[in-house]
């Protein structure tokens, strides 16, 4: 039995690892650490409040005290440090947020448990910090570069990647200096339930179902390589079972695509739901669809994002042959899962969206 702290567990991809660890690990303790920035929804953790091993701690991973008094009550063995600033366009408007919460809150995080793991007689037995990072710490490759390799050198562009390089470089040294039992994955870009409407896939659909134009950056051909939510968190679960301390993880969906290619696979997919499914003409009528027209009308090109990386591809071999992972699912599945649960939970993007789910989860589960 591992007791763990999910930092960032009410955003995105936090939320769908503790909805998923608690479903395969239900003798688990998972306690939940989360500012609860715009990005977090204490609504992304519904239906875990009678889980008798679940807990959410509202608060700031940069609180060092709170933190260590946090891993000495709970008797944490484990952190799985999810908290950041995510997203670039954010980041190149106000880098301050990044600099704060990715490199000065995962210090503090590092510190905290440096001090109730190495320095205290109260140690756990087998601790592990793993910490979740991004492949956008390796920069950009152009057409016909081989894939990142964990060797590959840093290089990163956006205030977002240089935040999180930081943040890597971090972990390294708590190992190598102190000898901190860490572990780090490099991800590429993720989509699935719960995620901001500001990312790319989120996004798309939204303002497609709703009639809106689908703005894409520059001339619409970076590319990056997608994997489904659940894939990146089962790969995370390998990790911390199984991965040599100290070691760095790249993690991909071997599914690398043009920002173009993806909007408008996603346009046909979405014309293929409302295809299935008459309710859905009646609950989206401004969708082009339903007139007879095509999602890809909507596709808008705009002026493109400063600095924008072009390409991002994963070798995902290390995982592969050390710890035997592959994905699940390709990206028409796993989109199909994603449009599904969209089209479940129109009343959460509604409220994300128009800002609502503030004062909607405070009278739902109180100022935590
Ligand atoms: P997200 O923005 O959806 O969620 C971040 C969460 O962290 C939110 O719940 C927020 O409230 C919380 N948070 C922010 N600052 C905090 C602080 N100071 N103290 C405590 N909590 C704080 O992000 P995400 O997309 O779920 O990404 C999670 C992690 O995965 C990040 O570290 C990100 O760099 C990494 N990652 C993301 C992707 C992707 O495609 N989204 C890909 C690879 C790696
Ligand atoms: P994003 O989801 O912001 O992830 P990241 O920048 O971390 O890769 O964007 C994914 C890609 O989609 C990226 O190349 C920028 C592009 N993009 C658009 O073309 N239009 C948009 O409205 C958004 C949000 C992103």
């Amino acid at each position: 039995m591992r007791r763990l702290l999910v930092t960032g567990g009410a955003g995105f991809i936090g939320a769908n690892f503790v909805h998923l660890h608690l479903r395969e690990y239900p003798d688990d303790r998972v306690v939940v650490l989360d500012a609860l920035t715009y990005a977090g929804n204490r609504a992304n953790l519904a239906g875990l409040e009678g889980h008798p091993g679940f807990r959410f701690v509202h608060g700031d991973i940069r609180e060092q005290e709170r933190v260590e008094a946090l891993l000495r009550e709970e008797r944490i063995d484990t952190v799985v440090h999810f908290a950041a600033e995510s997203h670039v366009d954010r980041s190149i408007v106000g880098p301050d947020a990044f600099i704060e919460t990715n490199v000065g809150g995962t210090h503090s995080l590092l510190k905290a448990a440096r001090a109730v793991w190495l320095e205290s007689d109260d140690a756990p037995a087998d601790p592990l910090f793993h910490h979740v990072s991004t492949d956008e710490v390796y920069g950009s490759l152009e057409a016909g570069e081989a894939p990142f390799t964990e060797a590959h050198p840093y290089a990163p562009n956006s205030p977002y990647s240089a935040s999180k390089a930081a943040s890597d470089h971090l972990v390294r040294a708590y190992h190598h200096t102190y000898g901190l039992p860490v572990t780090t994955s490099n991800c590429s870009n993720n989509y699935g339930p719960y995620q901001f409407p500001e990312k790319l896939i989120p996004l798309m659909l939204i303002n497609l179902l709703e009639g809106r134009s689908l703005p894409i950056y520059g001339d619409g051909r970076n590319v990056r390589d997608w994997l489904y939510v659940e894939d990146h968190n089962r790969a995370i679960e390998r990790i911390i079972e199984s991965g040599r301390r100290g070691e760095v993880y790249n993690i991909g969906g071997n599914c690398e695509r043009t920002n173009l290619e993806i909007v408008e696979r996603l346009c046909d997919l979405v014309e293929e739901a409302f295809g299935e499914d008459e309710s859905l003409a009646a609950r989206f009528p401004a969708c082009p669809v339903v007139k007879g027209g095509h999602g890809r009308d909507l596709i808008t090109y705009v002026k493109d994002r400063p600095g924008h990386d072009r390409r991002y591809a994963i070798d995902a071999s290390r995982l592969r042959d050390e710890l035997g992972f592959g994905p699940r699912e390709s990206f028409d599945s796993g989109f199909r899962k994603t449009l599904r649960w969209y089209l479940e939970n129109e009343a959460w993007w509604r409220a994300v969206m128009d800002g609502s789910y503030r004062e909607w989860t405070r009278v739902q589960y109180g100022d935590c």
